[in-house]
């Protein structure tokens, strides 16, 4: 039997020397010691050594296995060490070499023109409010002065998620929520999403527009004027004219709409502006009495006045893009070169 085991013991080292690999070496492992290896095995033979041999045979068992645990372990290390040199030497990193050129992004025209003209408005004593994108049809119509069968609902294809509920067609939903909830006096802006089933190439079923309202006594269309013209400078430039037309809005009354010089030729006609030297940019006007008396506010000593403007439009018209979906596609190039 010691004979048998010097054997195993010779080749156990032999065949551990020449394990290529880890997984070869695992091999070597279970073909030895494993529980149907050769040494377990000839362990069963130990039923036939006399009793008096018994001690010297089981600790030479012993001894071969631990020369032989002791072989693999060796080798085992020896294959993790090269393994993890591998791995540094190949993921090394050379923190002297110049880094690579990271295209940096740029600010969207949504955020740019919105936070622009929040600076202006704050400028004014406006506060920023915010309100739902998900409306009821009561704050986004109704209380807009917009009853049901209305003719004026022709002019925008809602999204209705139900028969009541709706997503906002306008910010002037907000008017709404804040004529019902704030004394007067007050002067509000918010710029937030809205949403038409409308897309074409100045069209986009999402868009952004920017609401303001101001209620106080004896507030008028002079006020609103002066204060568009002066918005209308400091967003588009100095020297940029205004021009007021006549208009309907069902939630204001009189309505005007407003227009201004081509950013592009300067009010002397191109193609941007189709020759006319100017273009439309927003639509404002007087609060309708109505409006302010279905939120509860007294017509009699209360009077305001509201303007709404569409983001997207207001920077198409600033920076002289004939296509609103090139806004959408994120081109870096594109957006580096907006105002
Ligand atoms: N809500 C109007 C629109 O979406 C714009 C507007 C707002 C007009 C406030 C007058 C006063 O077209």
């Amino acid at each position: 039997m010691i004979e048998k085991l010097k054997e195993i013991k010779v080749k156990a080292l032999d065949e551990t020397q020449k394990a290529a690999d880890k997984k070869s070496l695992n091999d070597v492992k279970v073909k030895f010691l494993g529980k149907q290896g050769e040494l377990t095995l000839i362990l069963r033979g130990m039923r036939d050594v006399s009793p008096e041999e018994r001690p010297k045979v089981g600790a030479f068992v012993n001894e071969v296995r631990s020369a032989i645990e002791e072989e693999i372990g060796k080798k085992e290390k020896a294959f993790d060490e090269e393994e993890l040199a591998k791995a540094l030497a190949s993921e090394k990193v050379d923190i002297t070499e110049p880094s690579k050129f990271i295209q940096r992004g740029a600010i969207h025209a949504v955020p740019m023109i919105t936070d622009k003209l929040i600076d202006i408005c704050v400028d004014m004593g406006f506060t920023v409010v915010d309100g739902p994108e998900v409306e009821t049809d009561y704050y986004n119509f109704e209380a807009m002065n917009i009853p049901k069968n209305h003719p004026s609902r022709d002019m925008q294809d809602s999204f209705y998620i139900s028969e009541n509920i709706l997503l906002r067609t306008q910010t002037s939903a907000v008017q709404s929520r804040e004529l019902e909830s704030r004394k007067p006096p007050f002067k509000i802006i918010s710029p937030g999403k809205t949403y038409r089933n409308d897309s074409d190439a100045t069209h986009s079923p999402v868009f952004h527009q920017c609401e303001g309202l101001v209620v106080d006594e004896n507030v008028s269309m002079a006020d609103l004027k002066i204060m568009l013209s002066e918005m209308m400078r400091r967003l588009y430039g100095e020297g940029t004219k205004v021009r007021f037309r006549p208009s309907f809005f069902p939630f204001t009354e009189p309505s005007i709409e407003v227009d201004v010089s081509c950013p592009n030729c300067h009010g002397d006609g191109c193609k941007t502006c189709k020759g006319t030297g100017f273009l439309e940019i927003l639509g404002a006007g007087v609060v309708n009495p109505r409006v302010l008396e279905i939120a509860g506010i007294d017509s009699k000593k209360y009077t305001g006045f509201a303007f709404g403007m569409g983001i997207e439009r207001t920077s198409m018209v600033l920076n002289s893009i004939p296509d609103l979906r090139t806004m959408y596609k994120n081109d870096v190039r594109f957006l580096n070169q907006l105002r």
